[in-house]
């Protein structure tokens, strides 16, 4: 019997080694299961004298009150344990600062097209949009744009495998879409993506255009540069900026012209501009003999470059936000 109090010392100490409650039942087995060893000593009590059994039977008691107050006691303590570590993963911690939303913001070239739309807006052109996935019809045939003209060329526009569509190359064929379904007085504004098989510090495979057209009865090119001027001006915040129109072609215009900006010594080429072709309005079917027009086309990626004084025109496109956020 002096075993017991080596069990009792032993069963404390197991209990108290253990953290989790499997284990915990599996020490408890080890002392007071059916082959646990206060059990086993159980079954030699049989064995001890009458006189000395009431003794024997009270230490005994008392040693498996022990070991059951500590198991009891163990237990709790897994379970309060394991209360408290459940609670402080979910803590909530109200006093952190708010994570707040990532605020985004515009692209600068949007910030550019939504500045020149409000523009022109202000003095009463519709704002319209078109497909970027256009036909040869739309994009070249409608615009005055001959069979053999260079544009037409496999290198600098993206066809489609089917062989009917093409990336627009620019943002013209909208005036074709938008003149077959209205009839005059026409007077919008129509940005968007435009593509060309071109890359380099100022020539990105998609960029941007804005086109113009205003077709009514007495439309003349003194009308086309003083809307160009004016919005320039505008767009820029500049009374003294001087603006040029320098002779050129284009399949859709007659006549037609570059526009320049002064730009420091010198000058910039900033769209094309002149009045509507004949051809272009009989292809809509509206009467050339009675209306009249005038169209430009601007790129937007260029003024956006003028106005933020940004010198490479591919920093638009690698969506750096170290750059982006510079317009916000
Ligand atoms: N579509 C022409 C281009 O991409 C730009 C242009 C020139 C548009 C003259 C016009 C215009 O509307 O009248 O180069």
């Amino acid at each position: 019997m002096e075993k017991l109090d080596t069990i009792v010392q032993e069963a404390l100490q197991a209990f108290a080694g253990v953290t989790d409650a499997a284990q915990l039942e599996h020490a408890k087995a080890r002392y007071l299961g059916k082959a646990g060893a206060l059990t086993e000593l159980q079954k030699n009590l049989g064995k001890i004298s009458p006189a000395e059994r009431p003794a024997m039977g009270a230490r005994f008691n008392s040693a498996k009150d022990q070991i059951e107050t500590a198991l009891t006691a163990q237990r709790e303590k897994i379970q309060s344990a394991k209360l408290n570590a459940q609670l402080a993963l979910e803590a909530l911690d109200v006093t952190l600062p708010g994570r707040g939303v990532h605020a985004g913001g515009l692209h600068p070239v949007t910030r550019t097209l939504a500045r020149i739309t409000a523009l022109f807006h202000s003095i009463g052109f519709e704002v319209v949009d078109g497909p970027e996935i256009e036909t040869d019809f739309y994009n070249f045939t409608a615009l005055n744009q001959p069979e053999n003209h260079p544009a037409r060329s496999m290198h600098d526009t993206f066809y489609l495998d089917d062989g009917k569509h093409l990336l627009r190359t620019h943002t013209s064929p909208i005036q074709i879409r938008y003149m077959e379904t209205h009839e005059p007085p026409i007077k919008i504004i129509a940005p968007g993506r435009v593509y060309r098989v071109d890359s380099d510090a100022t020539h990105s495979p998609m960029f941007h255009q804005i086109e113009g057209l205003w077709v009514d009865e007495r439309v003349s090119f003194a009308d086309l540069k003083g809307v160009v001027v004016d919005f320039l001006r505008r767009f820029f915040e500049r009374d003294d900026l001087r603006v040029r129109f320098r002779p050129s072609f284009f399949p859709f215009t007659e006549p037609s012209a570059e526009i320049d900006m002064s730009f420091g010594d010198g000058w910039l080429e900033i769209g094309g501009c002149g009045m509507v072709h004949p051809n272009v309005l009989r292809n809509v079917k509206i009467d050339s003999e009675k209306y009249q027009g005038f169209a430009f086309g601007l790129g937007p990626d260029r003024l956006s470059m003028l106005r933020y004084g940004v010198n490479d025109l591919r920093l638009f496109y690698e969506n750096d936000l170290r750059f982006l956020k510079q317009f916000n």
